[in-house]
């Protein structure tokens, strides 16, 4: 980050002094106001829950302007990497900096081919759930447990063991997805193929049997690939600043990436591809699009706490471009499929038209983000809605192991310790029990 010549100068109206505040300008984006010496300087503190105006760390990965409905990996477009390069590719570059040539990315898909399977072990361990858990809490234990079975990369400032656990992760999570998947519906876990792609073989271990073999769908394999890729990072989201946020204690990759799996599980931020597929159900249930007028009413009334799952963002003002390639997808998925009268995408189409016209999300700036046709799509395919938000951990795995290891790689890092504002009771003297 470069100083830049705007000043930022804080005034206050008791008579102290003001003072100057530092702004440092990064390559593209809005600039920041250095207030790390604000406290000691004036005994005062920044008030800004939810971080709508706080930039967290620096950060060479992912960078959105949401005004502009832009989403770029290290400097590439979202629309080039999804229709240009393949997940793996697009792990190579957020893990490292670059687009790997045709050697490095060889050696990449080796590497992370090498690290599918789990240790057999962990099948026991997986066997202690309910066969109904939600495959989220599955998670959650799985990718904390990895701690206990990989101790020989537990090592945060080990480069080397930060290497070998970045591709343990992402190797291992389609594994862990597919097992916990399979043991929900009470078949055999499938072990990993080396003949396969990335997304070809996390379809071999969600869909195939022992008894028969299975044949990878070219166009399913390249749309799996796709939401993966769209999925992979998203600068300092929720998940991510989860993961940095407990990383910063030094503890180990495992339990830091279990940490984001955790926070991703919720429906405003990971489960809400889960959530909007339900929301579609429940529409189609209730009568379909005939009722679609009368659920935007309960969307409008602000007592109602109904919300259009899959639209709206913290950052995109605008089109979230990984929504516009998840419509692209979900066509050609449901074309291969036969599945272009499907209901449930008529019933989408129809509620984005509306929205898309409505005064209160046009002037809110309301637009689909990635999950608002990323759950057809995966319903389309067959996989069952409750995985849905364990796809996009699995996805986004990368995106969480590259910011943690830039956070350890940034000599400013500090363990992260936000402060509060105290609104409870000043000091007070315990009462004995039988007077108060
Ligand atoms: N439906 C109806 N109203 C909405 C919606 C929605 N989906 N999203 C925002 N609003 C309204 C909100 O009520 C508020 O209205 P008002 O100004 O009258 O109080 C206004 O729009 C601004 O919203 P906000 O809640 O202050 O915005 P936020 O930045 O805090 O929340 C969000 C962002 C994503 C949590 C929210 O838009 C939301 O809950 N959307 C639905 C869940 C969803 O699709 N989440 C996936 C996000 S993309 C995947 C990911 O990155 O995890």
């Amino acid at each position: 980050m470069k100083l830049s010549d705007n000043k930022a100068t804080l005034s206050f109206s008791n008579g102290r002094p003001a003072i100057e505040l530092p702004v440092y300008s990064g390559n593209i984006g809005p600039e920041v106001i250095d207030i790390r010496k604000l406290y000691g300087q004036t005994g005062m503190f920044t008030y800004d829950p939810g971080f709508l105006s706080t930039a967290a760390c620096q950060s060479a990965i992912t960078f959105i302007d949401g005004d502009k409905g832009e989403l770029l990996y290290r400097g590439y477009p979202i629309e080039q990497l999804a229709t240009q390069c393949d997940f793996m590719e697009t792990c190579h570059l957020l893990l490292y900096g670059n687009l790997p040539g045709v050697a490095d990315k060889a050696a990449f898909v080796k590497n992370v081919k090498y690290h599918t399977m789990v240790n057999e072990q962990m099948q026991f361990f997986l066997r202690g759930f309910r066969r109904d858990a939600h495959p989220m809490a599955i998670m959650t234990g799985l990718v904390g447990a990895l701690s206990a079975f990989y101790h020989d990369s537990t090592d945060i400032n080990n480069a080397e063991h930060r290497e070998v656990a970045a591709i343990r992760l992402i190797a291992k999570m389609p594994t862990l997805v597919a097992m916990a998947y399979k043991y929900s519906i009470g078949q055999p876990f499938m072990y990993p193929k080396n003949d396969l792609s990335y997304a070809g073989n996390f379809l071999h271990m969600m869909f195939a049997t022992p008894c028969e073999p299975y044949v990878v769908n070219p166009v399913i394999e390249r749309a799996i690939d796709r939401i993966f890729t769209l999925h992979a990072d998203h600068e300092q989201n929720a998940s991510t600043s989860t993961v940095r946020l407990c990383g910063s204690s030094g503890t180990n990759p495992f339990a830091a990436i279990a940490a984001g799996v955790a926070c991703l599980w919720g429906p405003a931020h990971g489960g809400a591809n889960e959530a909007c597929l339900q929301m579609l159900e429940e529409i189609q249930a209730s009568g379909g699009i005939s009722k679609v007028g009368e659920f935007m009413n309960q969307v409008k009334d602000k007592n109602s706490n109904v919300k259009l799952m899959g639209f709206g963002h913290r950052v995109y003002k605008n089109y979230d471009p990984r929504a516009t390639l998840m419509q692209e997808t979900c066509n050609e998925v449901l074309e291969a499929l036969g599945l272009q009268d499907d209901p449930l995408f008529k019933l989408a189409k129809a509620l984005e038209k509306i929205a898309l016209e409505d005064d209160y999300f046009v002037s809110r700036k309301l637009y689909p983000n990635v999950d608002f046709y990323s759950g057809i799509v995966q319903r389309a395919i067959g996989i069952p809605v409750k995985l849905f938000t364990g796809i996009f951990a699995l996805a986004r795995t990368v995106g969480w192991i590259a910011q943690l290891n830039e956070m350890i790689s940034d000599p400013e890092y500090k363990i992260g310790r936000p402060r509060q504002l105290f609104t409870g009771s000043p000091r007070r003297d315990v009462m004995a029990i039988a007077k108060r």
